[in-house]
């Protein structure tokens, strides 16, 4: 994603920066190094954006012993793997251990999925404070130095550079970018995860609450997937921090006077990439397991997270099955759950309760020939693709989620005309809802007759709500959702000359 500068002529550099990276690299049984997809949407969707342009750079967090060779190999210039150009940044262990494990994902995750049980966590005290100030902060300018590196090392780029930093990993690195680049640099933070309302803001400590914040407005655009979250950013920035806005154009004006642009841009995929892997060796050799599993196929593929509610699903499965008996043998849920953030308390209890959840399940209503719930959690994205292919029904019922990738993957790469069940709390929901099933995510009986209504649904319909999903898809790619920010970003800087 090389673009114009509209002053010179010349090419300026891009800059993209997030937590995590699009691989991570490890040693095989030969000392050879080798590497595997990082985890989650957020690197699907900027792998596609970052290998159309030559000259983005893409900065993340080492996570691995090899990611930190890689990192001390990529301090001069960037190291190249599948066509992108990667920056690794390797932070003092504990300083990243406690943004990571205390801050970012406890905390700020836990507060914009709306995931506390609110009359008994969060406590928050000295530990948080310190996480803040020697975890979240420093790692967050240390980003910024890796930045300012990445810059100054570049060779004949022109202009003011532009730097899309993503996520809520990284919300201080506006504020400590601009303090080393000053005005004329472009910064964008995206914030891939829903905005809650000003109340549900207000749960965080004053510090990180109006820190954030600040930090935010010293961008010049601050982008989300949804229009609501949007508008629930623009409020919050007004009540907690006074400043004034225009809800109306989506413009927040700083304490300082700056104008920060608050866009929505809803992420996407590349249709192609899904195309391509779903007609790959690897994904035919997987797809021979999946056609062995008895009858219909239901799906879920997610992180084990907190906010994918699991569970829920899985109680909603079985409810279907005793009210529909005559559904038992006839359908397979697979659960493709991929282990995410171990060493956070409440993630590993979650896992626990998610295998104990099929446990139950299957051993109430498994026959000689029959298992009701198939749990996989190997680390084999094309055993996803290959089970993308061939779900009947795929079942996406999130908490809250800030747009669920998932929906978009799988309906493209699928062959079956599945039946899509959405959350309506799932950012996706705004732009496939209307061709999906609908549900309440916490309501498990209208989740329990949403299945049986998938797994029986006439042919015709099937084909056409699949066809209008997959026009939905195609007609917003990544393609459209990086063009949308270059336009914005083209735009931006015209003003302010
Ligand atoms: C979500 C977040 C991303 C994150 C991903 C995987 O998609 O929005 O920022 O990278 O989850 O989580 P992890 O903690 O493994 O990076």
């Amino acid at each position: 994603m090389a673009t114009q500068d509209a002053n010179t002529g010349g090419e300026m550099g891009v800059v993209i920066v997030s937590n995590r990276g699009p691989v991570t690299f490890s040693r095989n049984e030969l000392g050879e190094r080798e590497h595997s997809r990082g985890a989650g949407g957020l690197v699907t969707a900027l792998s596609a954006v970052s290998r159309r342009g030559n000259d983005t750079v893409w900065i993340a967090s080492a996570q691995s012993e090899e990611d930190e060779r890689v990192a001390k190999e990529s301090l001069d210039e960037p190291y190249e793997v599948e066509g992108l150009k990667i920056v690794l940044v390797e932070h003092d262990g504990e300083a990243y251990d406690l943004m990571y494990n205390r801050l970012a994902n406890p905390l700020l995750w836990f507060v914009q999925h709306g995931l506390y049980d609110l009359p008994y966590t969060p406590e928050l005290g000295d530990d948080t404070k310190r996480a803040w100030e020697e975890g979240y902060v420093p790692v967050n300018e240390n980003f910024a130095e890796a930045v300012a590196r990445t810059l100054q090392a570049q060779e004949g780029v022109e202009g003011e550079p532009v730097i899309l930093v993503h996520d809520y990993q990284l919300y201080m690195a506006p504020l400590a970018l601009r303090k080393r680049l000053g005005d004329g640099a472009f910064i964008s933070l995206f914030v891939h995860i829903p905005w809650p309302e000003p109340e549900g803001w207000r749960v965080l400590p004053s510090y990180v609450r109006e820190g954030v914040l600040k930090s935010l407005l010293e961008a010049d655009v601050v982008a989300f997937h949804t229009e609501g979250y949007a508008r629930n950013f623009v409020r919050t920035a007004c009540e907690v921090l006074g400043v004034e806005a225009d809800e109306e154009e989506g413009m927040v004006r700083s304490e300082e006077g700056r104008e920060v642009w608050v866009r929505a841009y809803p992420i996407s995929i590349d249709p192609g990439e899904f195309e391509e892997l779903a007609r790959s060796d690897e994904v035919l050799q997987e797809e021979e397991t999946i056609q062995s599993l008895p009858g219909k196929l239901l799906l879920r593929v997610d992180r084990m997270d907190l906010s994918k509610n699991t569970i829920r699903g899985f109680h909603a499965y079985e409810r279907m099955l005793e009210r529909y008996p005559e559904t038992r043998e006839q359908v397979t849920f697979l659960a493709r759950l991929q282990p995410s953030r171990g060493d956070i308390p409440e993630y590993a209890k979650y896992a626990e309760a998610i295998q104990k959840a099929v446990e139950e399940v299957n051993e109430k209503h498994s026959t000689d020939s029959w298992q009701p719930i198939v749990l996989s959690m190997e680390d084999n994205f094309p055993l996803s693709v290959a089970a993308y292919k061939n779900y009947d029904v795929l079942l996406v019922n999130a908490v809250r989620d800030g747009m669920n990738l998932i929906a978009k993957e799988a309906v493209v790469a699928n062959e079956k005309n599945g039946v899509l069940i959405l959350s309506e709390n799932a950012g996706a929901h705004e732009e496939l809802g209307e061709h999906a099933l609908t549900i309440n995510p916490f309501d498990i009986d209208e989740q329990a007759e949403a299945l049986h209504k998938a797994l029986n649904m006439p042919d015709e319909e099937r084909a056409r709500r699949a066809e209008a999903l997959q026009e939905t898809i195609r007609a917003n790619t990544i393609e459209e959702w990086a063009e949308a920010q270059l336009e914005d970003i083209a735009a931006y800087r015209e003003r302010r000359d």
